[in-house]
């Protein structure tokens, strides 16, 4: 498998680029926005331009391979050996308003395990990267967790789903329990970025509900590749299907896992 790994992951980089070029160009600019699941739920077609070249370069040089990507584009199919999972762009709502916070994230498994992740913000040119067992980097440069023992000196990210308006598992309750325990809380809309955040140190946890595997399929190998731990809310290690998902630099986890089962 070693040998066929770095093929795969120069392919990964060089959509994730392609992709971010699409990105870089319309910023700002002119394109159409939609919604989805609620009003909240954006989907623009600068989303889908980068899904569709993501998705036909996958199938031009990878043929078999199955795909799941966040707007449809792709065929999954449970026996092919390797997956690629997709958030073609991470951040829309960011986007949508000109926030300059986004991402490509593209995870890939080789049968049921994350073996690579790529994720690439387009406007700062930082391109995440990890492959098991061999570390993450951040462009040439190889990633780290921080040290960060002390929750009120450690800085954490989270989210809100798109049902936040309608549901009782809004994650509220979380997010006042941590602002009342950390140093500081961010919220900045692209879960995938957040993961990376946490393996280059810059945020020392994250957690969040209702993810979906695209949103954490690259970030969470990127996390674990830099030393971090990362789980669902019972410390469970599987969080792959995003329902719940904490990631951390490994010395905060377990004080994490306690204020969330609170
Ligand atoms: C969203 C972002 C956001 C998170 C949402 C995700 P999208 O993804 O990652 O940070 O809070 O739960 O759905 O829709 O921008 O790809
Ligand atoms: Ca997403
Ligand atoms: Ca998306």
């Amino acid at each position: 498998m070693s040998t066929e790994v770095t093929p795969i992951l120069e392919l990964a980089k060089r959509l994730a680029r392609e992709a971010g070029r699409i990105q870089r160009e319309h910023y700002e600019g002119e394109f159409e926005i939609h919604t989805k699941s609620s009003v909240i739920d954006l989907v623009t077609d600068v989303d889908r331009a980068c899904e569709r070249l993501i998705v036909e370069a996958i199938q031009r040089e990878r043929r078999g391979d199955a795909i799941l990507a966040e707007e449809g584009g792709g065929t999954d199919d449970p026996d092919a050996d390797w997956r690629w999972v997709i958030d073609p762009l991470d951040g829309t709502t960011n986007y949508a308003h000109g926030y300059p916070r986004f991402c490509v994230s593209i995870g890939i498994e080789h049968r049921g395990v994350a073996t690579l992740g790529v994720v690439y913000d387009p406007l700062l040119d930082e391109l995440f990267s990890a492959v098991r067992g061999r570390g993450a980097m951040l462009n040439d440069r190889p990633l780290q967790v921080s040290e960060e023992a002390r929750l009120d000196h450690a800085m954490f990210a989270t989210g809100f789903a798109y049902d936040v308006h309608r549901s009782v598992e809004d994650n509220l309750d979380h997010f006042s329990a941590f602002a009342k325990t950390v140093q500081a809380i961010r919220r900045d809309g692209s879960a995938a970025l957040n993961l990376c955040y946490v393996a280059a140190g810059r945020f020392d946890g994250f957690w969040e509900l209702k993810l979906q595997p695209w949103d954490v399929a690259a970030g969470l190998l990127i996390v674990e590749e830099a030393g971090g731990r990362t789980s669902d809310f019972s410390g469970q290690q599987s969080c792959a299907s995003g329902r719940e998902t904490v990631a951390s630099n490994a010395h905060l986890h377990d004080a994490i896992l306690e204020i969330l089962q609170r």
